[in-house]
């Protein structure tokens, strides 16, 4: 595996003002306060990151379905599917994944101020990336929840036959095999997808939120 990049240009670039001038501010008479009340729960960004094949998208619609049940405004941000879309125009290089996961940021703030309960699985392979984010929003509006499946397991189940190709160099800048993967360090939750139930993981994510006041204490 690559050792971690030297610190990327575009991050230079990004925090650069932006090209649009002469634009106003403006404030929504309905604030996220508002919203919680008239919901009965408060919003926050989930952000699973983890290899490729860790289980970032099963855990995330896992606990979706989950908070869904329980009457909550919740919604799942992924990345293979955002790539689709919003990101079609980026590819794996370390500039264009700085710009996919700045954009995924500032799409989960929208989703945090509209009240929603937001859940965001991206490989999000730099640390850098993830704080930036984090920084976004107010304290413990970020939930870093790391997707802790060791490359090997990735690797073996190969649920898209990405693995094979990318050791077999068709497919360049593959993360874990080619190009970098920073896990987090200290996260709010690290579960280990790698081995244990997927039950019993998205019982570590909810009672996560139950103990930090996301999910409502009635239910
Ligand atoms: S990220 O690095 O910018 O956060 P993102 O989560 O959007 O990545 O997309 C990762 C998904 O794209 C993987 O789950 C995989 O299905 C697919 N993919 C295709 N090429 C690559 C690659 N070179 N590296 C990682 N994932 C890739």
């Amino acid at each position: 595996m690559a050792a971690a990049p030297a610190p990327n240009p575009a991050y230079g670039a990004l925090t650069d003002q932006g090209k649009s001038t002469n634009i106003v501010w403006h404030h929504s008479t309905v604030t996220r306060e508002s919203r919680a009340h008239q919901r009965g729960h408060r919003s926050a960004i989930l952000w699973f990151t983890g290899l490729s094949g860790s289980g970032k998208s099963t855990l995330a619609n896992a606990v979706n379905s989950a908070l869904f049940e329980q009457g909550l405004a919740c919604y799942v941000l992924d990345g293979d599917n955002i790539r689709h879309g919003l990101c079609t125009d980026l590819g794996f290089s370390d500039a264009d994944r700085v710009e996919n996961i700045r954009r995924i940021g500032e799409v989960a703030k929208l989703f945090l101020d509209a009240g929603v309960v937001v859940l965001t699985a991206f490989v999000s392979p730099f640390q850098a990336d993830r704080e930036r984010v984090r920084a976004l929003v107010p304290a413990g509006d970020f939930i870093e929840i790391h997707c802790a499946a060791d490359l090997s397991v990735c690797e073996e189940r190969d649920t898209k036959g990405l693995y094979a190709k990318a050791r077999a160099g068709v497919i360049k800048e593959f993360t874990g095999i080619s190009s970098p993967y920073e896990a987090p360090e200290s996260p709010e939750l690290r579960v280990d997808t790698g081995h244990a139930e997927l039950e019993g993981c998205v019982a570590q994510v909810l009672s996560f939120l139950d103990a930090n006041g996301i999910i409502p204490a009635a239910s």
